[in-house]
């Protein structure tokens, strides 16, 4: 693969990319991928568990200047539905659960880290990390209800091709984005997205359908009573 770098080990490819680039430039497009992160990272200051060498750990480095502030929900769209486009060549049922988890059936597949550099109102860089559990069969961290390729088909799969197969799709679809589509494509992706299921706010549980996904990424629910509702990333969760 060109433009990419091949670690054996690292603390986090986000962290990794992030620090080189503080060093010198790098082109779009640009991967960083490794076998083992001794301190990967996931959302909302988890980490991110993989044993060694089973799975794909990666980061991929963007300049989106075009997308504004408001809308970079579309960045997390675009890694979305190229990750549901690759990996359904390997299994049915692949959803993108709200916001950005990539979920079979009820089990989680894979997760995104996006971390942004801002430059006042213009995304100067971002780096997109993503987690695919590929040939991992036994998780011992708490993370909830992990699964990987090959628990799901019995088994083994060669990483990088499947690595590949992910980078040309985020950056095509980045490269034509076409944001009608893009929405259209993750809104019929969305994890749930077909009738009523019971979600939680703080101690508070509700049933609700899910209407839409704003360009913010804000998710909008219609309630029971037929009101609607916006909620921010972890202002509200999925009852599993
Ligand atoms: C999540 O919590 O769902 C996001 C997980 C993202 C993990 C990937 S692994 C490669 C990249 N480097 C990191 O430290 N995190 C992301």
């Amino acid at each position: 693969m060109k433009n990419s770098l091949y670690l054996n080990e690292t603390t986090s490819t986000n962290s990794f990319l992030r620090e080189s680039l503080r060093q010198k430039t790098l082109p779009e497009g640009f991967v960083v991928f490794t076998d083992f992160q001794t301190a990967g990272k996931g959302q909302t200051e988890n980490s991110w568990e993989s044993e060694k060498g089973k799975n794909l750990l990666f980061s991929i480095l963007l300049y989106p200047h075009q997308i504004s502030i408001e809308e970079q929900f579309i960045l997390s769209q675009i890694v979305s539905i190229a990750l549901i486009k690759v990996l359904s060549e390997y299994c049915e049922q692949v959803k993108i659960k709200w916001p950005n988890d990539i979920y079979v059936n009820d089990k989680k597949l894979a997760g995104i880290l996006i971390e942004n550099s801002l430059q006042g109102a213009q995304i100067k860089s971002t780096i997109i990390g993503i987690g695919l559990n590929v040939n991992q069969t036994d998780f011992k961290s708490d993370a909830p209800n992990p699964v990987s390729l090959r628990l799901l088909n019995n088994k083994s799969y060669n990483r990088k091709v499947i690595l590949e197969k992910i980078i040309d799709n985020i950056l095509h679809i980045y490269s034509e984005m076409d944001k009608d589509i893009i929405r259209e494509n993750y809104f019929t992706n969305l994890y749930r997205n077909d009738g009523f299921y019971a979600f939680r706010r703080g101690n508070k549980v509700f049933n609700a359908r899910i209407k839409n996904v704003l360009p913010n990424g804000k998710l909008i629910l219609s309630l029971e009573n037929e009101s609607t509702k916006a909620f921010y990333f972890k202002e509200v969760e999925f009852i599993i």
